[in-house]
């Protein structure tokens, strides 16, 4: 492994010890006061002490009104930030680098975790079961636009909190369904006003929230999190895909942000995200994060073709707190089984 842990030395985005990066993963483990527990912290400390470069906190609520998740984590108050530090200084000591995510999660959170009806894009409930609660998911309210600003101010105190937390970066999720997703997806905004309809509009939320951000707090600190493509009972992508890359990618660009994570959730990466960040790369010169259980070769040539620049993994992480140390040492990997979601080790 050559390229996997050369440091990453990128104009515009965070240095880095290699190319390794967990990915965010909810592992419902906070305390009652949506705070870390000491479990968390050495959970955390042991990938930067097995050599992470760049570690993904669990999703955190920049909100309660976006909480629809057991025991999730916060950062919407000064308390939730400074319950962090612990973390972030374990992790630095370890010369690993963390960002938080900041998650809101839009119609896919519930009344019984929020206290009152989720806001969204839309008025239109998402389908399923909210498996949290095992509930279906409630009927939104669609946020009228002037509320909007108040939702990117939520976003940028949260920011601004997780840097004066000494976090290295915040990583917006603006994927897999959620409040962010929940704009930029057609299938999902019905809206007519001027963030529905268009390409243009559709991009609007997340375009202006970055542009609030971004002078709130140095772009080469942001990470977003797009999930275009990904599984969901076949591959589920954006309408207009093509169209919203050439648009949204080189405007956040344009906005000096740091890096995009370009995510399939649990999906397989080669018919989803290996797709998109061949999509992507014309449009981007920063930073690209991308994987999903990639092997270690696998892993390596996608770094090699330029396409990304940094190798997520979700659920080797878990199973290989060492994965770094694994990759350096040619050690192969611990497969992840599905009993190990249920402890923090
Ligand atoms: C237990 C678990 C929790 C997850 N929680 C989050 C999350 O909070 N935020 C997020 O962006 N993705 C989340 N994901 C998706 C992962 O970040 C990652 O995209 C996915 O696991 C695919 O990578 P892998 O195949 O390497 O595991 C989660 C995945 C798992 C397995």
């Amino acid at each position: 492994m050559t390229k996997l842990l050369e440091p990453l030395r990128h104009p515009g985005f965070i240095d880095l010890r290699n190319r390794t990066v967990m990915s965010a993963m909810s592992r419902s483990s906070a305390d009652e006061n949506h705070c870390p527990t000491d479990a968390m912290l050495a959970y955390y400390a042991r990938r930067a002490q097995g050599g992470a470069g760049l570690i993904l906190t669990e999703g955190t609520l920049i909100d309660k009104s976006g909480d629809g998740w057991n025991n999730a984590p916060y950062i919407a108050t000064e308390a939730h930030a400074k319950a962090w530090r612990p973390v972030v200084d374990a992790v630095h000591q370890a010369g690993g680098a963390i960002a938080w995510e900041l998650w809101h999660m839009g119609r896919i959170s519930h009344s019984d975790y929020t206290g009152n009806a989720p806001v969204s894009s839309t008025n239109v409930a998402a389908a399923g079961v909210n498996r949290q609660n095992n509930k279906d998911y409630g009927t939104p309210r669609a946020l009228a636009a002037d509320e909007l600003p108040q939702v990117t101010g939520l976003f940028v105190d949260a920011a601004k909190r997780a840097l004066d937390a000494g976090f290295d970066a915040v990583e917006l999720h603006a994927g897999h369904g959620y409040l962010i997703d929940q704009f930029l997806d057609a299938k999902v905004n019905d809206r007519t006003d001027a963030y529905g309809g268009s390409v243009e509009n559709r991009c609007r939320f997340l375009l202006e929230l970055v542009e609030t951000l971004t002078k709130a707090v140095p772009g080469s600190h942001v990470i977003a999190l797009i999930s275009h493509s990904r599984a969901m009972g076949g591959i589920y992508e954006w309408d207009e895909l093509d169209a919203m890359i050439a648009y949204l990618v080189p405007a956040l660009q344009q906005l000096g942000m740091g890096a995009l994570d370009v995510s399939c959730a649990n999906s397989n990466y080669f018919e989803t995200s290996g797709r998109m960040v061949r999509k992507i790369r014309p449009h981007w010169s920063g930073v690209i994060m991308a994987g999903a259980s990639l092997t270690p070769e696998e892993a390596e040539s996608e770094l090699d073709s330029g396409m990304i620049d940094l190798v997520t993994w979700g659920r080797a992480f878990i199973a290989n707190p060492d994965l770094a140390e694994k990759l350096r040492d040619g050690t192969p990997l611990a497969a992840f089984e599905e009993a190990m979601r249920g402890t923090l080790v």
